[in-house]
């Protein structure tokens, strides 16, 4: 098995090496090609890269490339972990739109819009050359912001599931505080990528008993420090939603944070410099702790889990991903992609029912679908009015003034990488 990682010189590779090795009865890789324009991260990356599988054993053999044709050519499945113009495109958009008193964050609001200006053109031409020489193989897409990546790509006819490491993560710290295995607990999670709520906690398997109330009454602290919400909101809606929802349900409360505080890619950039000096050295043969302090734990078992059931392997047949809605929530157009449990395998991703959503959720979800409609017109079509109607149509932007204003900043922000700008 072919596996290549675009965007392979990041420094969560080692992450992901790390579940390739660990989860090799699940995802029995033979080759993996780390794809990537950066030449001196990729040969850092590399060498860890084949440092961790030898350490554990593991006999893939690890290709590193700058040239995207060869690296995809033969791929079973190419994982998209890409971040066009790095962090320092991230840092201005967790800056700029703070001028109008909006949040500013990689995926959520006008700096997730930017995001996907920048990144539907890449994604799309890098899944053209995907299907050129192999139309079977999938495309997993980790490229933020994943919702409306992945609509890009199943709306241009591609074999793709787009995958966040949110769900994971929660069933992950809700397993700790019950104290049952992660395997036993399934989440009814519900919403958009970066929008999801759970609405329930079954332990055992998917009509298992629905433990959330007693997950809110014994553990509501600790869910609510973690999501950084009030306990006392999360008795009152009964459900936890992800953290992302805090830019929605604090968002005034986050802006003032954010004008005090050193942005996220500014944190991150310097972590990335540490890191990078790390995997340098010849002795490290493992991913360093350093690596947990980035936002994506857990994202290697996810990834695995779904490569290999996508590939016909041993994967979970139900996981969380980003598809098509074909009428699961009804409320939503069936060409929306929602990010909900779906049955995985060979085929695809075919989403589960799911229970009717209170309308306090559902009108969110509904918003936040209209503008990624609006946003992936303007990321396809460009042109300074496509984006003012997707700003005009975000729940945390929506008045004309500001609308106009984040556009002109997310224009002159972004220039070099807006082909029509
Ligand atoms: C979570 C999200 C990812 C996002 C990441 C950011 O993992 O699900 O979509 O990319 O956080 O983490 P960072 O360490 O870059 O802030
Ligand atoms: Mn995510």
């Amino acid at each position: 098995m072919k596996l290549t990682v675009v965007g392979g010189g990041s420094t969560y590779t080692p992450e992901l090496i790390d579940g390739f090795a660990r989860l090799r009865d699940t995802l029995p890789v033979e080759e993996l090609v780390l794809a990537d324009p950066a030449a001196d991260r990729l040969e850092l990356v590399g060498g860890l890269a084949r440092r961790i599988l030898a350490r554990q054993g593991h006999g893939a053999r690890v290709v590193t490339t700058s040239d995207l044709d060869a690296a995809v050519e033969g791929a079973d499945a190419v994982l998209l972990q890409l971040r066009v113009g790095g962090q320092a495109a991230r840092e201005q958009d967790e800056t700029w739109p703070l001028e109008c008193g909006c949040v500013g964050q990689e995926t959520t609001g006008a700096g997730g819009l930017a995001k996907a200006l920048r990144t539907v053109p890449v994604v799309l031409d890098i899944a053209e050359r995907v299907r050129r020489t192999n139309p079977d193989a999938w495309i997993i897409d980790f490229t933020n912001p994943v919702g409306i990546v992945t609509r890009a790509l199943l709306q241009a006819g591609h074999r793709a599931v787009g995958l966040c490491n949110v769900a994971i993560g929660l069933q992950r710290k809700f397993a700790a505080l019950l104290g049952v295995a992660p395997s036993d607990v399934h989440l009814d999670h519900v919403g958009l990528n970066h929008l999801t709520w759970e609405t329930g906690v079954r332990l055992g398997g998917p009509e298992g008993e629905d433990v959330l109330p007693r997950l809110l009454a014994e553990h509501g602290d600790a869910v609510a420090a973690d999501l950084r919400l009030p306990l006392p909101l999360l008795d009152r809606l009964g459900v936890v939603p992800s953290y992302y929802l805090r830019y929605y349900y604090a968002h005034d409360e986050v802006v003032g944070e954010l004008r005090t505080k050193p942005s996220r890619a500014a944190e991150v950039a310097a972590m990335e410099r540490e890191l990078l000096a790390m995997y340098g050295d010849p002795a490290l043969d493992e991913k360093p702790a350093l690596l947990a302090k980035r936002g994506g734990a857990y994202y290697s078992e996810a990834a695995v889990d779904l490569a290999a059931a996508l590939l016909g392997g041993a994967g979970s047949p139900h996981q969380v991903v980003n598809t098509y809605n074909r009428g699961t929530l009804p409320f939503l157009p069936d060409d929306a992609v929602i990010e909900v449990p779906a049955a995985v395998g060979a085929k695809g991703a075919a989403p589960l029912p799911v229970a009717p959503v209170d309308p306090l959720y559902a009108g969110l979800m509904a918003n936040v679908t209209a503008y990624e409609d609006l946003a992936l017109e303007a990321a396809l079509r460009g042109g300074r009015e496509r984006v003012f109607r997707a700003l005009l149509a975000h729940p945390l932007v929506g008045q004309y003034a500001y609308a106009d204003r984040l556009t002109d900043l997310l224009i002159a922000h972004n220039r070099e990488h807006l082909a029509w700008a």
